[in-house]
């Protein structure tokens, strides 16, 4: 259930950074999806790629702005469009000149599916974090503390057992990581006390 965008380049080069505020970014949010689970996601995944975006690269707020509206939008389509994802919300963004860097992102977050390749690290923790933060917040629904004390070694347990959100591809994320070279550990302990913080 995607589309194969059968292309590289995304964008238009002269909207180099050009990103819509938050508040458009919402607003087209509320538009295309009404599930609030995915909404949620989009809002995790986001707050991620700010944070590393901040902590990890030091990049500069506006960097960590083009970083959030990523994640927040990158599965904006899914929801209506589920056999175009995520063709859909690659146009709208093209149509609306937004920063090419983060259209690329979004076209790259599945690369088995959309057939385009990460290259930017913007591109590569995109990847590594959408699926992976799915598995991590189906582990805090199944515990009663949520995300209060979970560990490394409680997620590591539940990614080895594959019938756990059995939809989540491991493979997909040792791909992701092996791509950005981090260990799956290190990404596991940076989303934890992160993700606890969007609920
Ligand atoms: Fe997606
Ligand atoms: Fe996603």
């Amino acid at each position: 259930m995607s589309r194969n965008l059968g292309r590289n380049v995304f964008g238009h080069a002269e909207d180099a950074g050009k990103v819509m505020t938050l508040e458009e970014g919402m607003q087209l949010l509320k538009q295309w999806v009404e599930n609030p689970r995915l909404q949620l996601h989009m809002r995790q995944v986001a707050h991620l790629m700010k944070c590393w975006a901040a902590e990890r690269l030091q990049l500069n707020e506006q960097d960590q702005h083009r970083w959030y509206m990523a994640g927040l939008l990158h599965d904006a389509d899914w929801e209506k469009w589920p056999d175009e994802h995520c063709g859909r919300i690659v146009e709208e963004l093209e149509k609306r000149h937004q920063d090419p860097e983060i259209i690329h992102a979004i076209a790259s977050h599945g690369p088995r599916h959309f057939g385009v390749m990460p290259v930017t690290q913007m591109d590569k923790m995109l990847y590594v974090f959408d699926e992976l933060s799915g598995l991590i917040h189906a582990y805090s629904l199944m515990r009663p503390e949520g995300y209060a004390g979970m560990e490394v070694k409680g997620v590591m347990k539940r990614f080895r057992e594959k019938k756990f959100a059995a939809n989540v591809s491991r493979e997909e994320i040792m791909e992701a990581c092996g791509m950005a070279n981090l260990s799956l550990e290190d990404v596991i302990a940076f989303i934890i006390p992160r993700q606890a913080q969007v609920a």
